[in-house]
């Protein structure tokens, strides 16, 4: 069993939103696993005045708390609390001098993990002030033990914002000490995916533009923009899906095999993806293979929801974004003319993360003649979640006279294959970082990569005309212009209805997207 030593976790934000909902029923079960033991969690935060109440918070708003109460006594045990101001050093150095003491009488080493789950502008200052009380030290010979520095997305605004952002942190820990967190990384659905390529035989000698014709990364939600608006609205769904998750997807789907398994090894090949993007240089460029929208009010599950405007906290006449949907090409010798389609948004009609690889078509129509339709593509479909698995389209006779060809699907679920629930991402992505193995965090110049594509699609799409929103209603399948992208009038079933989304939503359905190169 994979086991982190003896360590304290320092933990800003912890009485946040991701905390409460992931952090600490990963490090409950993490614990509860038995692969980490001696700990202390520190945790900071202004809201809660100390332990006791911070104890009591964390009861009245983590769900395992109140479904495994006896356990969750037990490991209460390992939490400390520190009520900390942020912007205050004198504050940094009483919080050291707490945190040697705890370290002291839990007779730990000194192994420390400062985790920030905190509002990206605070970032440099508890940095700044770690360092300046000593708690945050570079690695050397001398000191025996490690700290780390986890570090949630976003990862900067912009190129130059992260690139800021990287320096400043060099000032105070070298890249090895920083791990970039990017959650869809610790899905084990995403690790899959090199397993899936390079650990058999038949995939990988398909996986190119000879006989593949398109790919198309979906990341959909139900979700609104909830109570994060603050952020969200400065942020929109580029930024906030697209830089990073799902060019990690993107990275991960189209990159050559690494040469081992080794971090820099895997980080080396999906920068050199990201680095391969197209980069559009006009903002007509951009017009032509993005699409953007807004939802407004509409229905979800049955039930009334406001439109992103009327959200809390969102600007009334925001034009914040909340689905993108783009076309982009890998110039590399192995994707060269294959389109990636990328699009994602914010409360569409079902929460579904997909890649649907569409291969090409038989070089000779043999069942021309049948009621076959010869643009029937075998598509393979690697569900991210829910309904996690792996789903290949191909054709077969239909049993009986004459020779029709239908379409029938091949299929791996992970709750039928290994019958266990699928482990949480943030746990693997904590354990990892607590045992020193940076392959599942984002390297600086992966981050470098993606803005440079993302700044060109930003920079292009507040050139153009300013958008219509709301342009798509909650629950509903998107902005309708994204038809333009995803099903090209050239579609040779273009007269049959269809929508954007649900063409690949639901089970055993035929895909009618075409391409469009
Ligand atoms: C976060 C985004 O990084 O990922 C959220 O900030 C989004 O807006 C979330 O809802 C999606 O994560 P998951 O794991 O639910 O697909």
């Amino acid at each position: 069993m994979d086991v982190a030593k003896k360590f304290s976790l320092i933990l800003f934000g912890a009485t946040g939103d991701l905390a409460h909902r992931k952090l600490f029923p990963s490090l409950f079960r993490l614990w509860s696993s038995g692969h980490i033991g001696d700990f202390m969690l520190l945790a900071t935060g202004r809201s809660q005045p100390d332990r006791e109440a911070f104890v009591r918070y964390l009861r009245e708003n983590v769900d395992e708390a109140s479904t495994q109460p006896g356990r969750w006594a037990e490991f209460e045990a390992f939490i400390e609390y520190f009520r900390l101001d942020a912007k205050n050093e004198q504050s940094f150095h009483e919080m050291s001098e707490a945190l040697k003491g705890h370290e002291r009488s839990r007779q730990l080493s000194g192994n420390r993990m400062f985790y920030l789950s905190v509002s990206p502008n605070l970032f440099g200052t508890i940095t700044e002030n770690l360092a300046a009380s000593g708690m945050l030290e570079r690695q050397n010979a001398e000191r025996q033990a490690w700290s780390r520095l986890v570090v949630e997305k976003p990862f900067g605004h912009d190129l130059a914002s992260a690139r800021d952002l990287d320096k400043h942190l060099s000032q105070f820990v070298d890249e090895e000490q920083v791990y970039r967190i990017d959650h869809y990384l610790g899905k084990e659905t995403v690790q899959n995916l090199t397993a899936f390529r390079f650990a058999n035989g038949m995939i990988e000698p398909l996986w190119n533009s000879h006989h593949i014709a398109s790919v198309q990364i979906t990341v959909s939600e139900t979700l609104g923009v909830g109570e994060r608006a603050d952020y969200y609205d400065s942020a929109g769904a580029l930024r906030d899906m697209m830089q990073n998750h799902m060019m990690q997807l993107l990275a991960l789907t189209a990159m050559e095999p690494p040469l081992s398994l080794a971090p820099n090894d895997i980080r080396n090949e999906k920068v050199r993806v990201i680095r391969s993007i197209r980069i559009p240089r006009t903002p007509e460029e951009v017009a032509e293979c993005t699409v953007v929208g807004q939802y407004g009010a509409g229905e979800i599950a049955g039930k009334p929801v406001v439109g992103y405007r009327d959200e809390d906290g969102v600007d009334p006449n925001s034009i914040t974004p909340t689905y993108i949907g783009t076309r982009l090409h890998l110039d590399t010798w192995r994707w060269t003319g294959v389109p990636f389609y990328l699009r994602h948004g914010k409360r569409l009609p079902a929460r579904m993360s997909e890649i649907m690889v569409r291969f090409r078509t038989p070089p000779m129509h043999l069942f021309h003649a049948s009621n076959c339709d010869p643009s029937y593509p075998n598509v393979l479909r690697i569900r991210i979640q829910p309904d996690e698995g792996i789903r290949l389209s191909v054709g077969a006779k239909r049993p009986g006279p004459g020779v029709n060809i239908e379409g029938v699907d091949l299929e791996f679920t992970y709750a039928e294959a290994f019958g266990t629930s699928l482990p949480e991402a943030y746990e693997r992505l904590l354990l990892d970082a607590l045992k020193g193995d940076p392959t599942l965090f984002i390297r600086q110049d992966e981050v470098e990569a993606s803005w440079v594509w993302a700044d060109a699609v930003l920079n292009g799409l507040a050139a153009l005309p300013k958008p219509s929103f709301p342009n798509y209603a909650a629950g509903s399948n998107g902005p309708s212009d994204a038809g333009r992208i995803f099903l090209p009038l050239s579609s040779p079933r273009a007269s049959e209805p269809r929508d954007t989304w649900g063409s690949f939503v639901g089970h055993g359905r035929r895909v009618h997207e075409a391409d469009s190169h």
